[in-house]
């Protein structure tokens, strides 16, 4: 059940995805206010701001809010470039460009615990 809803949510982030791609700026510098449209693919999973993993018990997914904006990059190039090897994680690390990759970093970069711009709240 839980599992069906992951799936049905990564269909549709998938397209959300393909066109964040498409409006590709050529400058690589992150901006957070770009990323915050640009996670609705990893929420199902990493359930972003306040560290809540939503689904603990399906998957050991690492939380990503408050980490440094070029650890996210560099994690997410490692997936795409086939050096980190969790098969969900590449597949999603393939459909970003480098500008998704910088400005979601920096997105989750900016979150705290306390973050009150949690999207979740
Ligand atoms: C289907 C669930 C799922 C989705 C959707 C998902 N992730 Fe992940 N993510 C994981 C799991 C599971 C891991 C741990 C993989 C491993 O062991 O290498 C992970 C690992 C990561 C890591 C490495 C964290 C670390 O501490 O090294 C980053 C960064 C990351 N994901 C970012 C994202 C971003 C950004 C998105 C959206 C574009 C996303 N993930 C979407 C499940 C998911």
């Amino acid at each position: 059940m839980k599992k069906h809803l992951i799936l049905s949510q990564l269909a549709l982030c998938v397209g959300v995805a393909l066109i964040g791609i498409s409006a590709q700026a050529a400058d690589e510098k992150g901006s957070a206010q770009a990323g915050q449209s640009k996670v609705s693919l990893c929420i199902g999973c990493h359930a972003i701001p306040d560290y809540r993993a939503d689904y603990p018990l399906v998957y050991k997914v690492p939380m990503i809010g408050g980490q440094n904006a070029a650890y996210i990059v560099s994690a997410l190039s490692a997936y795409k470039k086939g050096e980190r090897k969790h098969p969900t994680m590449r597949a999603i690390a393939g459909s970003l460009s480098d500008q998704d990759m910088a400005d979601i970093g920096e997105y989750y970069a900016a979150q705290t615990p306390s973050s009150p711009k949690n999207p979740l709240k």
